[in-house]
């Protein structure tokens, strides 16, 4: 963690006008106090970061001042007068624009469609002007350095790029105040980079941005001030240059987190998964994967690291029989040869997979944290044919304290539960499978730095137990942090299997580029 750097835009902020003021706003989800008397202030031309643990009320602080919500209590003032938005469009029209942490797009309409949703652009006689749209959108997305087809569906859309496709909707129309929800969950470094240039013209040129973000490098690159809520309070506002991060995760937590170090387990048990030559036949828009061969034992925890589209989920949903085309090569489960063709056949002979985006292959919206956290399991919870209720139940109350889930209790609806407390449903979910080989796709995205602790923890522990791990992450003090050994993908080839003890960022980073470089030069 860096100590804050004091930058120009910090000095002299307080004499810049207060653009917007939330005074006294309380918020209740049935029994849960989501937010309790708290108060915020943003000014023109300033990023302000907005920051706490899962479930702290962020995104719900958010919603209410991009009109998503509108029953609470409390008063939202912008340039002096108060309003009250009976829904997102009165927002919009007030210049308030918001990228939801989770993505709020319609997958079976066009890019293009999406973005203008609502706001369509008209030829002279009135009519949908698709190619006006399009052409815009080709423009935003050269702008955001994103190659993506206005006209393609969202829904055939990558993670990331659905992401890009919410940040142009959002950029697209001049906001006052612009609210980003953890923007940068799923796209790649690049487009980070690009994102935050795109964040810095607009500051200059006076727009407010409220960002929400669990990466401090991100929160202290980018933020003039810093806000800070636990368990729907506030609990501090400063401008950068008055803190640091060690200081901002200290307000988040209320205490110290004790940085994570783990031995790196050179004794492990039996091979657990070998694989030998795998290889996938491109698709399109997906990487391929060509010719890979490793094996992982029981008590060890191998890192996948890589850049976006190197092929670290393929390589995941390859060994989980997911794969959208046909893989080559040979898997050894346990010493037995496996071919899965679904992932049900995975899941019976003891592999689990938990995936990176989870509203759309995770998550079952219209169900309760406790059915989603059991699904994986329903089997043997039923008893001639009858879920059994106490023994679903059980399980579940056990999850819920092992990953500290915040919700209130099993019964509640998954949606109730904030973001990151969602991903922890997931992970719980799978590891109620007991899992000989855990696959974890980004497990900790979205994830809060005390809950991202306790997970690494878990996982540690999960090995030591016996458990064979490989897990992905695009962050590499992550795989730094937890990992044995470290296998590096670039276009689909392992370029790199680093142990722990050998591996840096730099190493890492070099094999990640390899053919990246060679191709450029
Ligand atoms: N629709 C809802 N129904 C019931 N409870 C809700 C609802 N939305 C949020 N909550 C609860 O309100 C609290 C705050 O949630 P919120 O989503 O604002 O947290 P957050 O700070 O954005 O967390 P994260 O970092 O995980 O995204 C949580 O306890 C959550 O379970
Ligand atoms: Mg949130």
């Amino acid at each position: 963690m860096t100590d804050a750097v004091a930058t120009e835009n910090s000095e002299g902020l307080s004499l810049v006008p207060i653009r917007l003021e939330m005074r006294a706003i309380t918020k209740r989800f049935g029994g849960v106090h989501a937010l309790e008397d708290v108060k915020f202030h943003a000014r023109a031309g300033e990023v302000h970061s907005l920051c706490g643990e899962n479930g702290a009320g962020k995104s719900t602080l958010m919603k209410i001042l991009a009109g998503a919500i509108t029953d609470f209590q409390g008063e939202i003032v912008l340039n002096g007068k108060t309003v009250a938005f009976r829904g997102p469009k009165d927002a919009e029209d007030a210049g308030v624009r918001i990228i939801h942490q989770e993505l709020n797009l319609v997958p079976d309409l066009t890019v293009a469609s999406n973005i203008f949703l609502g706001r369509e652009m008209t030829t002279s006689l009135g009519l949908v002007d698709d190619r006006a749209m399009e052409k815009r959108a080709r423009a935003m997305f050269e702008r955001l350095g994103a190659p993506i087809d206005p006209r393609a569906h969202v829904g055939d859309l990558r993670i990331g790029d659905q992401q890009m496709v919410e940040i142009a909707k959002a950029l697209m129309f001049d906001a006052a105040i612009l609210i980003m929800d953890e923007p940068t969950s799923a796209i790649s470094d690049s487009e980070v980079a690009r994102l935050f240039r795109v964040i810095n013209d607009l500051r200059k040129a006076g727009t407010t941005i409220i960002y929400i973000s669990h990466k401090m490098n991100e929160v202290f690159t980018l933020s003039d001030s810093v806000t800070v809520l636990r368990d729907g309070r506030f609990v501090a506002s400063a401008s950068r240059t008055e803190c640091d991060a060690a200081q901002v995760v200290r307000w988040m937590v209320g205490r110290e987190i004790a940085g994570l170090s783990f031995q790196p387990h050179e004794k492990t048990g039996e091979t657990v998964v070998s694989v030998e030559n795998l290889s996938l036949p491109s698709q399109p828009g997906r990487p391929s994967l060509s010719d890979l061969s490793f094996s992982v034992r029981a008590g060890e925890i191998v890192g996948v690291a890589g850049l976006l589209g190197a092929g670290r989920t393929e390589l995941l949903e390859a060994l989980f029989g997911a794969s959208s085309s046909t893989p080559s090569g040979t898997i050894r489960l346990g010493g037995e040869v496996v071919k899965f063709r679904r992932p049900d056949q995975a899941i019976a002979a003891g592999v689990a997979l938990v995936t990176e985006d989870r509203k759309t292959l995770g998550l079952f919206t219209e169900m309760t944290v406790a059915e989603n956290i059991s699904l994986a399991r329903l089997g043997e919870f039923k008893n001639r044919g009858l879920v059994s209720k106490r023994a679903e139940g059980n399980a579940v109350a056990q999850s819920i304290v092992d990953l500290s889930i915040k919700t209130a209790g099993g019964r509640a609806a998954i949606t109730s539960l904030s973001g990151g407390n969602q991903q922890k449903c997931i992970i719980a979910r799978w590891l109620l499978t007991e899992p000989k080989l855990l696959l974890l796709d980004e497990p900790t995205r979205g994830i809060d730095v005390g809950a991202k602790a306790e997970i690494y923890a878990l996982i540690r522990r999960l090995a030591d137990e016996g458990m064979a791990i490989l897990m992905t992450s695009s962050e590499l003090p992550e795989l730094l942090t937890v990992s044995d050994r470290i296998l590096v993908l670039c276009e689909g080839r392992l370029t790199a299997e680093i142990p722990r003890a050998q591996a840096t960022e730099e190493t890492i980073m070099d094999a990640a580029t390899q053919f990246l470089d060679r191709v450029s030069a």
